[in-house]
């Protein structure tokens, strides 16, 4: 037996042995679905800079540029549906009595792959928040006008998603925190580790008192410190823990 398969072997143990199992995941989890990671081959901050696309002052800036990167992402979307790793995350969540999950993903693929207790750390890419009268609504409209406007007072809609230099909802956080500080068991998935507050979870969970497993192609920061690292695809390898 391979290290990988006896690592997953004993993920597989503490997984159902768990009373309570918190999950994060980041873009690694839904690029067998075809989205862009950030960071890897292929990755989005590798083509584009983020402070053009993904900061408030960029947005302040140039909306039309802004909104263009958010419905190239939307149509690309559209088109795409959750793998087999999302699929196992739902099943999960049917068969453990207290399960959470919390994603750093905009992309909404948990909820369509069925999966409910989400905690959205970064938003939602379907939601829109009004810049003048803070209206918050789902909108699924592909592609939306180059510069929305919101129905209720006319000022420029943006993303419901959190960019780079703006806070967290720390009503968001709090349930994070809550879930990850009092789990047996947390799975850290396809996150790069680079981006805080997101970064120190497994490790926040691990101080808790938690077991920590990460499930990541490639080798992060934190492999070494948490108690399994398992190489590999989310996609093969979560659907072998059922
Ligand atoms: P990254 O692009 O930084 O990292 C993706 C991780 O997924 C890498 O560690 C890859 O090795 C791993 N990976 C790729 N394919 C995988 C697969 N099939 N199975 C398992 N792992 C795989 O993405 P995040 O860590 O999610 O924030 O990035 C964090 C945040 O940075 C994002 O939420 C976004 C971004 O800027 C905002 O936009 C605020």
């Amino acid at each position: 037996m391979s290290d990988v398969s006896a690592d997953i072997g004993k993920l597989r143990e503490k997984l159902w042995q768990a009373k309570r199992v918190t999950v994060l995941t980041g873009a690694g989890i839904s690029a067998e679905s075809g989205v862009p990671t950030f960071r890897g081959e292929g990755g989005l901050w590798k083509q584009y800079r983020a402070v053009d696309l993904a900061t408030p002052e960029a947005f302040f800036r140039n909306p039309k540029l802004v909104w263009e990167f958010y419905n190239w992402r939307r149509e690309m979307l559209d088109l795409l549906g959750p793998n087999p790793g999302h699929y196992a995350l739902a099943e999960m969540e049917q068969r453990i009595s207290r399960f959470t999950l919390i994603t750093q993903n905009i992309d909404d693929l948990h909820r369509r792959a069925g999966s409910r207790n989400v905690i959205e750390l970064h938003g939602n890419i379907w939601w829109v928040r009004c810049t003048g009268c803070g209206a918050l609504n789902e909108d699924r409209r592909v592609p939306l006008p180059a510069l929305p406007e919101c129905k209720s007072c006319g000022a420029l809609l943006r993303p419901n998603v959190v960019w780079f230099g703006e806070n967290l909802d720390p009503a968001v956080l709090d349930e994070a925190y809550e879930a990850l500080s009092n789990c047996d068991l947390m799975m850290v998935i396809g996150t790069s580790g680079t981006v805080q507050p997101a970064a120190s979870m497994g490790l926040q969970a691990k101080t808790a008192g938690a077991a920590v497993v990460e499930i990541n192609l490639e080798p992060t920061p934190y492999s070494g410190i948490y108690h399994i690292s398992i190489a590999g695809k989310s996609g093969q390898i979560l659907p072998q823990l059922l």
